[in-house]
């Protein structure tokens, strides 16, 4: 049966290295932890995240990391989920690209995310990314019907410089800023050697090394970011 609460969402820049593939692997694992199937589709001709899911050896029936080679696909692929209704989310990792790519993914999608690290460099290509969208608002035949766009605050510091506090305000002006921000958190550089956020804050709890439960709960924290950003941003939706 169709899952009518199945939701798209696809996290893009036009920059590298903003914390897309991160942020899609934690959002997730937090819908993993809430008993979630998911698919990641991976357009990154460089597949780092297919790469990552092979590496760490990703086994787990709530998961499936696919490589979409050509961003129309997007459409029959979301629909043959939704008919088969054995998916909850299907999150996009894609390449910051514009122009033709970036409209079919939007028009398949229900929420955009834009991560933005606190920096010149993303400040810049986050303003031309909104740029675009707000080119497709006005291209579109319904502008209703385009999925909601959110910038996410991304690897920011728990103390944050002057500057960084700067950029942050000037998001907040400029573009439509998730509350929730993905904070700066070695537990993601883990996961990126390891596996799963909840995977691995699970093994913490289970192991033998008597810190574990306190590592475990650093883990749990990142999740619980994950799972309010996944929240706010497809509430809206
Ligand atoms: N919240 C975070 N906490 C800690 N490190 C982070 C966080 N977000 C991103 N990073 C780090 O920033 C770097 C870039 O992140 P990531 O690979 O997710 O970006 P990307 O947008 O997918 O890059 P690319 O465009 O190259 O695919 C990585 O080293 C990653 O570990
Ligand atoms: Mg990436």
């Amino acid at each position: 049966m169709a899952n009518d609460n199945m939701k798209v969402v696809t996290v893009m820049s036009r920059k590298g290295g903003a914390g897309k593939t991160t942020l899609v692997r934690a959002l997730a694992s937090a819908a993993m932890r809430d008993g979630k199937r998911c698919i990641i589709f991976d357009t990154d001709p460089q597949q780092g995240m297919l790469n990552w899911a092979n590496a760490v050896g990703i086994n787990d029936p709530l998961l499936k990391v696919e490589h979409l080679e050509f961003s129309d696909e997007l459409g029959t692929k979301t629909d043959e989920a939704y008919d088969a209704g054995d998916i909850d989310y299907i999150f996009v990792d894609s390449m910051g690209a514009a122009g033709a790519w970036a409209d079919d993914l939007a028009a398949a999608s229900d929420v955009i995310i834009l991560p933005m690290k606190l920096s010149m460099d993303d400040w810049k290509s986050t303003n031309d990314t909104y740029d675009w969208y707000k080119g497709l608002a006005e291209r579109a035949e319904d502008p209703e019907a385009l999925p909601g766009l959110h910038v996410v605050l991304s690897d920011v510091p728990a103390k944050q410089s002057k500057t960084e506090l700067e950029f942050e305000d000037d998001a907040f002006e400029a573009f439509p800023v998730v509350s929730h921000f993905f904070m700066s958190r070695k537990q993601h550089r883990e996961a990126s050697k390891e596996g799963l956020l909840h995977t691995i804050a699970q093994a913490k709890r289970n192991g033998v090394n008597p810190l574990g439960r306190v590592h475990a709960k650093h883990f749990d924290e990142a999740l619980d970011e994950a799972a309010a950003i996944l929240k706010e941003v497809t509430e809206a939706a």
